[in-house]
């Protein structure tokens, strides 16, 4: 990899490390690493990183669920990284892989007060449909956003 080549590619079990470093720096709640290895192994070439030269910079993960919706479960992307499209790259190519299994819409929760993530999600063409109220474990509300793929 040269110069400032950003590659999106599927995630492996050797990518856990800096998967859950960039977890640790992303959420107030991270998921535990025992969970993103169990959703490693799940999720199959649902699971993507962002890797530079410099290493993985961010990751993102999706399953599929009934009714043909794929949820994108988690996404994050390292402080320094961000604001270059990455995140939109993830999501983009998570995007992709869902419409090849026939997938006909992607689906997320995230925090009401997370205003980067909704602003990306908006950019990319989706809509709050609902609240959850008392989503997390600290109580905070969820809105769900949802896109027709
Ligand atoms: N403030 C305002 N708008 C923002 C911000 C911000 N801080 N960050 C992104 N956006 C919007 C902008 O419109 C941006 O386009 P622009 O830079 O041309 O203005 C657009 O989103 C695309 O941004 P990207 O560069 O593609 O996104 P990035 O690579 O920075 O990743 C992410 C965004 C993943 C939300 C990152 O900020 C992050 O890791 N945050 C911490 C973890 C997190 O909150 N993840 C989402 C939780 S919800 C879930 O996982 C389902
Ligand atoms: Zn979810």
């Amino acid at each position: 990899m040269r110069g400032n080549d950003i590659i999106i590619r599927t995630a492996v079990y050797r990518d856990l490390e800096d998967i859950f470093r960039i977890e640790l720096e992303s959420f107030k709640i991270p998921y535990p690493k025992k969970y993103l290895a169990a959703l490693l192994a799940l999720a199959g070439d649902l699971f993507l990183v962002a890797e530079t030269q410099e290493g993985i910079v961010g990751y993102a993960v999706g399953i599929l669920r009934l009714n043909h919706i794929g949820h994108i479960v988690s996404i994050a992307v390292t402080k320094r990284w961000r604001r270059k499209g990455i995140g939109t790259r993830l999501i983009r190519e998570l995007e992709r892989r869902f419409k090849e299994r026939n997938m006909k819409a992607s689906r997320l929760e995230v925090r009401v007060s997370n205003k980067p993530a909704i602003k990306l999600y908006e950019k990319l063409g989706y809509k709050v449909v609902d609240r959850i109220e008392n989503y997390y474990p600290d109580g905070e509300d969820a809105y769900l956003m949802f896109k027709e793929l």
